[in-house]
């Protein structure tokens, strides 16, 4: 298998884990706190109007519904035991892959990746998982295949959200093969050296740093290695504002929001804002995928 990625963010980088745990109160309050102009505000960068917004929508499950706390309160429904992973389509050896088969084969030493992951809001996470080149290999992906698609579970019974049309269920994303392949794509399987909780997506969720709020499907169960571009369910629900290549640009603005810059989890009820880097940080990796596409165009 192609290189390994070897982290440049050490452990004294991490988000605090109570921090991360915390962040939707925690990015809550400072809202609000910036918001209703109390004492400090001014050192706050002011939050332009679609803050609230952007604040409350970006963290989420939306099959346990949309409100911000949903996924907490609903995600434990999710039975993650057994779990099956179809993996089809330009494959060598299709089939149904148990969960516990997967973390058999994937005998790479327990790898822990530190990612910068932005969302408008940046943090540090310390994943555990495996390359999806890893698991691409392991069914066998042909070589004339362009795309890998993705789609998470669709249970009507334990995703209560899944009882309103906000998106076309299954969710649904996809990389190109190059971007599927590359040593920072993995299958996230823990956070903080425990499983992964369920509203982050267990057993095994998607995690792209380049594009972390965009590509990180959860509970995933099916893989399809394809020749054709596929669908993803932000594209599907608002094509004008999300294209397949979902690229937080800081150069390109989102339709209703600027994108240039980040504020930093865990600085205080006032977070410092920083400006966004191009592929969040990772363009010494990645820009190179991307040569000679108009990223303005391929948004
Ligand atoms: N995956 C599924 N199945 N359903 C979702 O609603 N939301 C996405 C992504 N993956 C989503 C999903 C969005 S918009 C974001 S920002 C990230 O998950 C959030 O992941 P986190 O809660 O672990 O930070």
């Amino acid at each position: 298998m192609a290189r390994r990625w070897t982290n440049t963010l050490g452990p004294r980088d991490v988000t605090p884990e109570a921090v991360f745990l915390n962040r939707r109160q925690i990015i809550a309050g400072a809202a609000g706190a910036a918001l209703v102009g109390l004492p400090g505000a001014g050192r706050a960068n002011t939050l332009e109007p679609n803050s609230w917004e952007d604040i409350t929508s970006y963290n989420n499950y939306y099959e346990f519904g949309t409100r911000k706390d949903d996924p907490e309160k609903y995600a434990h429904m999710l039975t993650t035991e057994p779990w099956t992973v179809r993996i089809e389509g330009m494959v060598d050896r299709p089939g149904d892959y148990a969960f516990a088969d997967i973390m058999q084969e994937m005998t790479v030493e327990e790898r822990i990746y530190r990612f910068r992951c932005v969302e408008a809001w940046s943090m540090v996470i310390p994943w555990t998982g495996f390359e999806l080149a890893d698991l691409l290999g392991l069914a066998g992906a042909q070589s004339g295949a362009e795309y890998v698609a993705f789609e998470t579970a669709l249970r009507p019974d334990e995703m209560p959200g899944v009882h309103y049309n906000v998106l076309d269920w299954p969710y649904v994303e996809g990389l190109r093969m190059d971007e599927a392949l590359h040593p920072l794509t993995i299958m996230a399987t823990g956070i903080y050296g425990k499983d992964i909780p369920n509203q982050n997506g267990a057993p095994l969720r998607l995690v792209v740093p380049w594009k972390y709020g965009f590509k990180s499907i959860k509970s995933v169960v099916r893989i399809t290695v394809t020749e054709d571009e596929p669908p993803t369910s932000w594209n599907k629900a608002n094509a004008r504002e999300y294209g397949f290549y979902s690229n937080v640009n800081p150069n390109v603005p989102h339709r209703r929001w600027s994108q240039a810059s980040e504020k930093v989890i865990g600085t205080g009820l006032f977070p410092t804002r920083q400006d966004t880097l191009m592929f969040n940080g990772y363009a010494d990796e990645v820009a190179g995928l991307y040569e000679g596409m108009d990223l303005s165009r391929n948004f």
